[in-house]
């Protein structure tokens, strides 16, 4: 009976009518055909890449804009397209793509540069060898041949932040250790200050040529997002107004083309866990109050106690009373928290550090209050949705082992 049951409920489900036709267009890994709107930025790059297609070593280029800008996608167009070119005309050009922010791969010198020696045929012990040793061997098998090198590094403020900038030092001077070929680096990061505290050499050959790619507006947010949903949705799944309801949400706080594609992916799926013939406005803002929940307490989850600890206390402290409340009353209560769960109690400086901290994250509220010759204060309050509190006061109770 039971088992029955289940065959007809997967057989109903075949039945059911999907709304979207191919949802893979919707996911930020997904490689569209053109890309409106960066054709100054392929522009730029294309010139500078052309170079390697007489053999002479591009300019290195440090490309920068926030998140969501469309940086990793030109990137990779581009790149492909002059391996294409080389392929066809017999040049000699490679491309590596890294991001950094994957373990493993890009949290040591070493293991960055054993999995390019990889890469190109050279395999090296995951450990154990001098990182001078390391270095010998990828130099003896990437200079085998005359040839060019790309390599691109995407998301590379994250790898200086794991391991030092002496990793970036040592790259721009691999040329002069080379007879034949020729290794020219594309770095790339959402950071926009980022430069400003690498070491002045290091600085200025990796931005020997610089591309910026600003934040879209919402029209041409649009744009991308009709492109996409044309080939992720059946015809006439979106109700009129839903691509620009996305796109004006993306843009508020920064046009991030990630986010607008996201919450429509979530909307439509929103729409049709729940039946609905079409995605309609309010699955928009049900997707986003989603985006939301699991964004927060991802944030949670992933924080140091202490932080845990200063959300939990104010978290108790709005549960009980309504209205503001204000750092003193909140540094009271986390010593009671860390004394409950034996942890160090941090001074009140740097719990008003994390009160700090947590507003950035757009947890809480926390605004600077003069109190005259008493000094300052934070006027806090949270600014989680009511609906998600019980969620998160069971993450932080199960990672302060409180529960
Ligand atoms: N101009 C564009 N046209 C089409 N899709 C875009 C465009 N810009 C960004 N996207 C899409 O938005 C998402 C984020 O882009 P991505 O290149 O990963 O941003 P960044 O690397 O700057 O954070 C990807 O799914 C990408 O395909
Ligand atoms: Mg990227």
């Amino acid at each position: 009976m039971v088992q029955g049951g289940i065959t007809t409920l997967f057989e109903a489900f075949l039945k059911k009518e999907t709304l979207f036709s191919d949802k893979k267009a919707l996911q930020s890994s997904y490689t569209p055909e053109t890309i409106p709107h960066r054709d100054n930025q392929i522009k730029q790059m294309a010139d500078i890449l052309a170079t390697s297609l007489r053999l002479e070593k591009p300019s290195n280029l440090f490309i920068y804009g926030k998140t969501g800008t469309g940086k990793t996608l030109v990137a990779k167009y581009t790149t492909n397209k002059i391996l294409e070119i080389s392929k066809q005309k017999n040049i000699p050009i490679d491309v590596f793509y890294l991001n950094c922010k994957l373990k493993k791969i890009a949290d040591t010198e070493y293991r960055l540069i054993a999995q390019l020696a990889r890469e190109l045929g050279r395999p090296i012990p995951p450990t154990g060898l001098p990182t001078d040793e390391v270095y010998r061997l990828f130099i003896d098998v990437l200079d085998k041949e005359k040839k060019i090198v790309i390599l691109v590094l995407d998301e590379i403020d994250q790898l200086v932040k794991k391991t030092g900038d002496e990793i970036l030092y040592n790259f721009t001077r691999i040329n002069e250790d080379l007879k034949n070929t020729q290794i020219s680096i594309i770095g790339i990061s959402n950071d926009l200050v980022f430069t400003d505290n690498l070491d002045p050499r290091v600085k200025s050959s990796l931005s020997e040529e610089e591309v910026v790619f600003p934040p879209y507006n919402a029209l041409q947010i649009q744009d991308i997002l009709k492109q996409r949903s044309k080939i992720a949705f059946k015809e006439g799944m979106l109700e009129e107004g839903v691509i620009e309801k996305c796109s004006a949400y993306a843009a508020r706080e920064h046009g991030d083309a990630r986010r607008a594609l996201e919450l429509l992916r979530v909307a439509g799926e929103i729409a049709e866990r729940k039946g609905a013939s079409k995605v309609k406005m309010k699955h928009i803002d049900e997707a986003e109050e989603k985006i939301e929940k699991d964004r927060i307490l991802d944030i949670v989850i992933t924080q140091p106690k202490q932080f845990q600890s200063t959300l939990y206390a104010i978290l108790n402290i709005c549960l009980k009373k309504n209205g503001t409340i204000f750092t003193g009353e909140v540094y009271e209560v986390y010593k009671g928290v860390c004394s409950r769960i034996g942890l160090h109690p941090l001074t009140q400086r740097r719990v008003s550090d994390i009160i700090a901290e947590l507003d950035m994250h757009g947890i809480i509220n926390a605004k600077v209050i003069s109190k005259g010759r008493y000094g300052r204060t934070r006027e806090i309050s949270l600014s989680i949705p009511n609906s998600n509190l019980p969620k998160i006061k069971n993450a932080l109770e199960e990672g302060l082992d409180l529960s």
